[in-house]
């Protein structure tokens, strides 16, 4: 079976395990870990900033960083199509009584404009009903949008335009390392600016667990309050960070294999008769496109059946993802398998009485 769901999916190597086994560990909720504590230095060093904590999950990361940012009540900006807004499962509603104020931008990059109009009034005569905008939410790469990488001059146009307005600024960089290949940019650069940063180890770097949100020393013991209070205490968590640790140290450059496969996955796709896809718009490992023959759902479990994995994704949106556990001749196989289900389908459609 060659697995395109997610990045998520990749096992730990034999070399990660070997270093995972032979961490040191202690009980993290006593900052008594090693190996936690030096993911973390390592991690806010990687992004510029003063200090990082250990969590179990990204979304656990992004759902901290709102609560810490904000006071019940209050009002985020993001992209519609956010994995904050749209796959945490209403997280910031249900966890610390947020509204949102969605923007829309093409694959999920949004501009200074489109903030700025988003942006209730401050006009006297207009009474205050909105719930008072607090945080900025931005995602680099996008996933929805296709694995995105934000141009940097946007991201800079902003990140200004936020401050012009008060407002506080949250990345969401799950696939940061990606975004930083992509462009040749250092992801210190990619995440200057903003008041905090969450970034994902278990993706394309390949760790098993875990992700660390960045910020001032002050915001990150914040921060751990309210890891401790969505039960995000990690007790002997050394032997999960050597893995991310490992990740950090080996698997950044690599990425750039994982951007090649889907360029040729991509490119495979475009070929197959009733997919539509736009091939250059694929910069990342993230590959999305549209069946015009069946629905998703008929194409994945046909898919699935040839020996293929894929997500749906909305009524005739399909979503593959190439990582470290894809090779360039799994990705072909792919193509192959994608190909003889739509030749197969395409010959039930003409036999049709
Ligand atoms: C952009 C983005 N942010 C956050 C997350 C959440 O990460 P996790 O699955 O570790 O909760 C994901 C997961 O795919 C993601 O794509």
């Amino acid at each position: 079976m060659i697995d395109l769901r997610s990045d998520t999916v990749t096992r730990p190597t034999p070399a990660m395990r070997a270093v995972m086994a032979a961490a040191e560990v202690g009980d993290d909720v006593y900052a008594d870990d090693p190996t936690v504590r030096a993911l973390e230095e390592r991690t806010a060093e990687l992004l510029g900033y003063e200090a990082a904590v250990y969590m179990p999950s990204g979304t656990m990361t992004n759902q901290v960083a709102l609560r810490a940012h904000t006071e019940c009540g209050d009002a985020i900006l993001c992209h519609s199509h956010a994995h904050i807004a749209v796959l945490e499962r209403g997280a910031p509603a249900a966890l610390s009584g947020l509204s949102i104020i969605p923007l829309a931008g093409a694959g999920g990059v949004f501009s200074a404009a489109a903030l700025e109009a988003a942006i209730p009034s401050a006009h006297p005569f207009i009474p205050a009903v909105q719930a008072p905008p607090r945080l900025v939410c931005i995602e680099n790469t996008h996933n929805v949008g296709g694995g995105t990488v934000w141009p940097l001059a946007t991201l800079q146009e902003v990140i200004e335009a936020a401050r012009r307005l008060g407002l506080r600024l949250h990345l969401d960089g799950a696939r940061l390392w990606n975004a930083s290949v992509a462009s040749m940019t250092s992801e210190a650069d990619l995440a200057a600016g903003f008041d905090s940063v969450s970034v994902c180890f278990s993706k394309g770097l390949g760790a098993p667990v875990g992700s660390a949100l960045a910020g001032s020393a002050a915001f990150i013991a914040r921060a751990r309050r309210f890891r401790a209070l969505f039960g995000g205490g990690l007790r002997q968590a050394g032997l999960i960070a050597a893995g991310a640790l490992f990740a950090l140290d080996h698997h950044r450059e690599r990425l750039r294999e994982d951007h090649a496969n889907a360029q040729r996955l991509a490119s495979g796709l475009a070929g197959i008769d009733g997919i539509a896809i736009n091939a250059d718009a694929i910069v990342t490992n993230i590959v999305r496109f549209q069946v015009e023959t069946m629905t998703a759902g008929q194409f994945v479990d046909r898919c699935h059946a040839a020996g293929v994995f894929l997500l749906p994704s909305g009524t005739n949106g399909v979503r593959a993802l190439t990582h470290l556990d894809v090779s360039e001749t799994d990705v072909d196989l792919a193509v192959e398998r994608i190909g003889s289900v739509m030749s197969e389908a395409g010959r039930m459609i003409e036999a049709m009485p």
